[in-house]
């Protein structure tokens, strides 16, 4: 074979090589055709072999020729490498393509059960006014539930609350107005305290529960008059239902304030004028309130002629059936997500 012939058989080469490639389906098909021809012991090394027959003036010729030869083989093998990886992606692509026009799933955010809004809403007003939140048990001591707040044994207030006693001797605490006592046991004015909490009473109706939440408040300082206590309700009612809303205060009786008031807010159906919500009185009682008793005082060990106060108690219930317009308590307790999905 002499130099020409070789330059031929390698263009051969070349071409049958890059038609070869062209054709494989994969990286390690590509990989094995451009060993057979680019290998140790493949096509263009075995035709190198004649060299030894050529020549000396010829042998540069042939081995420009075989790089060349070598060149068109790796170029085609890192064009087709390229084509068969963008191949790839394109096929994952249109494999893992997203329409981005369906429309998503609605995700349902919950902001809690209306109970726990309503309450959560009232402590965050007397949060801003600077009362802390304080806890108690539910079971309680008769001590913390009536003695302490000034109902002696016998007194015929202890009647009005339906209370659920325990073989123990103990009871299911019947308002949060316990937390009062244990506070005041526990810390020394100036005292400025949330209570929210389970409270329980053996009465069942459309508006009265067997376990309801109520929220108490206390304040302890020197020179607290009834004037503080109409303007933080005032302040809370503002906040609560509105600016502009009035309050009223009804003397009533409660054993540990004294003096004691029921307390309306001008009702926000109707601002008042009248109507079926507030019985036609332009009112809703939203809350019991009063001047600490000096009696309580001395029970929890505080000065009564140094230290005044005021607290008040509210039903959750009452006031989130009022402002949501609901007329059955027990719509709270049914865990139906029909019901609890409107708040
Ligand atoms: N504890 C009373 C009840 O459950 C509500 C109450 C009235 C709480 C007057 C108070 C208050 O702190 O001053 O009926």
């Amino acid at each position: 074979m002499n130099v020409e012939e070789l330059e031929g058989r390698l263009t051969e080469l070349a071409s049958e090589a890059v038609a070869h490639l062209a054709e494989v389906a994969d990286r390690e098909n590509a990989i094995q055709v451009k060993n057979r021809y680019l290998g140790r012991k493949g096509s263009v090394q075995e035709l190198m072999a004649v060299l030894r027959e050529l020549p000396h003036e010829d042998r540069r010729r042939a081995g420009q020729a075989s790089n060349r030869c070598k060149e068109a083989i790796e170029e085609a093998f890192r064009e087709r490498l390229d084509d068969l990886a963008r191949q790839e992606l394109e096929e994952r692509m249109v494999a893992e393509a997203l329409d981005v026009t369906l429309p998503g799933r609605r995700s349902t955010l919950s902001l809690g059960h209306p109970l726990r809004q309503v309450e959560r809403d009232l402590i965050g007003i007397f949060a801003e006014m600077g009362y802390e939140v304080a806890e108690g048990p539910e079971i309680e001591e008769d001590y913390y539930n009536f003695e302490a707040l000034n109902f002696p044994p016998d007194h015929p207030a202890r009647d009005m609350q339906d209370t659920f006693l325990l073989t123990d001797g103990r009871l299911l605490r019947t308002h949060t107005s316990p937390v009062q006592v244990r506070t005041m046991h526990a810390y020394e004015p100036p005292i400025r305290i949330i209570s929210p909490g389970r409270v329980y009473r053996c009465d069942s109706d459309l508006t009265h529960s067997p376990v309801f939440h109520q929220i108490e408040g206390l304040l302890v300082d020197r020179g607290i008059t009834l004037a503080h206590l109409k303007g933080t309700l005032t302040t809370f009612a503002e906040r609560f239902f509105g600016a502009g809303t009035a309050i009223r205060l009804r003397p009533s009786y409660f054993p540990f304030t004294e003096p004691s008031a029921e307390v309306d807010v001008e009702c926000f159906f109707c601002g008042g004028d009248g109507c079926r919500v507030c019985s036609q009185t332009g009112w809703l009682e939203i809350l019991g309130a009063g001047m600490v008793d000096p009696n309580v005082f001395e029970a929890a060990g505080i000065d009564p002629d140094v230290y005044s106060g005021f607290a008040f108690g509210l039903g959750v219930e009452r006031i989130a059936m009022l402002k949501q317009g609901i007329n059955d308590i027990r719509r709270f307790f049914e865990n139906d997500l029909r019901f609890l999905d409107q708040f």
